[in-house]
């Protein structure tokens, strides 16, 4: 990837973020967490520690804030990094509406400028996780984490990217796209909903990333639409989804 992806992504979440307030403002509302494009229950996934009561926590690429907004609801002393100053804008009106104190910084989730092992868990849902080089941001989320300090991501599913045809069309049951070699997919070009450039790898080379930064993976979920499920979310169809992994979710620990 040599176009500047950072650059790039800003910009489509600059002229994208009005459209993303009202789904944040409903995000924020929630009784309890849901995660992805499918709005899976927090009691299906455990992602959050329930009780985060001292623990210093930051989110990568926090978009409009929610899940900020859901670990300071558990106690935890929230940092949140955004690159894109309209989408901190939402999310700093959401946590006023809510009543949530939570540290927002504008800038780049691969080189935050934030101290050595500073926090205790890391974060993101749909943001570093697929905006960011893996090999960069996970380096990053690695440095700000405390020794025994976790990280949990959420994305695309790399099954999701291959069977993606590469004009944008929504994704289905062919392989489009080499799964050998996997990085990610630039989507500034195509035909459908063009957006920024976005990044993933083959499972096997997250896990040789994973060791080879020193993170242990103490979990993997692969996350399915719910029989509910009508339509096509982020060009996913529900029909695809509901027999082949849309999302996937790691969680990481650094060891003590
Ligand atoms: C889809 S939102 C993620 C937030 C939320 N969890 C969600 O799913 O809506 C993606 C966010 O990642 C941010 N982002 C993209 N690249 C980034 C980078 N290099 N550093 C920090 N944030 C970034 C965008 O500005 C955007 O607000």
């Amino acid at each position: 990837m040599t176009r500047d992806h950072v650059a790039i992504n800003k910009a489509v979440w600059e002229a994208d973020a009005a459209n993303w307030e009202e789904i944040g403002a409903r995000l924020w509302s929630m009784e309890a967490p849901v995660w992805g494009n499918w709005n899976t229950p927090e009691e299906t996934l455990n992602i959050l520690p329930e009780d985060m009561r001292g623990k210093a926590a930051i989110e990568l690429g926090c978009g409009t804030g929610y899940v900020s907004g859901w670990m300071t609801q558990r106690g935890a002393e929230v940092t949140a990094i955004d690159v894109s100053p309209q989408q901190l804008a939402t999310a700093r009106q959401l946590a006023q509406t809510h009543g949530a104190a939570i540290d927002f910084l504008e800038g780049n989730a691969e080189a935050t400028g934030l101290p050595d092992a500073s926090f205790d868990f890391a974060i993101s849902e749909y943001g570093a996780a697929i905006w960011c080089p893996p090999e960069v941001w996970l380096r990053e989320a690695w440095r700000l984490l405390k020794p025994d300090g976790a990280l949990v991501f959420l994305g695309n599913h790399p099954l999701s990217l291959i069977c993606s045809p590469l004009n944008g069309a929504p994704c289905d049951r062919q392989l489009h796209r080499p799964y050998k070699d996997m990085w990610g997919a630039d989507w500034t070009k195509v035909d459908f909903e063009p957006s920024g450039v976005c990044f993933n790898l083959t499972i096997a080379d997250w896990m040789a990333l994973f060791a080879e930064i020193g993170f242990a993976v103490t979990r993997y979920q692969e996350v399915y639409a719910p029989e509910w499920a009508k339509g096509t979310r982020a060009a996913i169809p529900a029909e695809w989804a509901k027999t082949y992994p849309m999302e996937q979710v790691w969680h990481l620990k650094k060891p003590a």
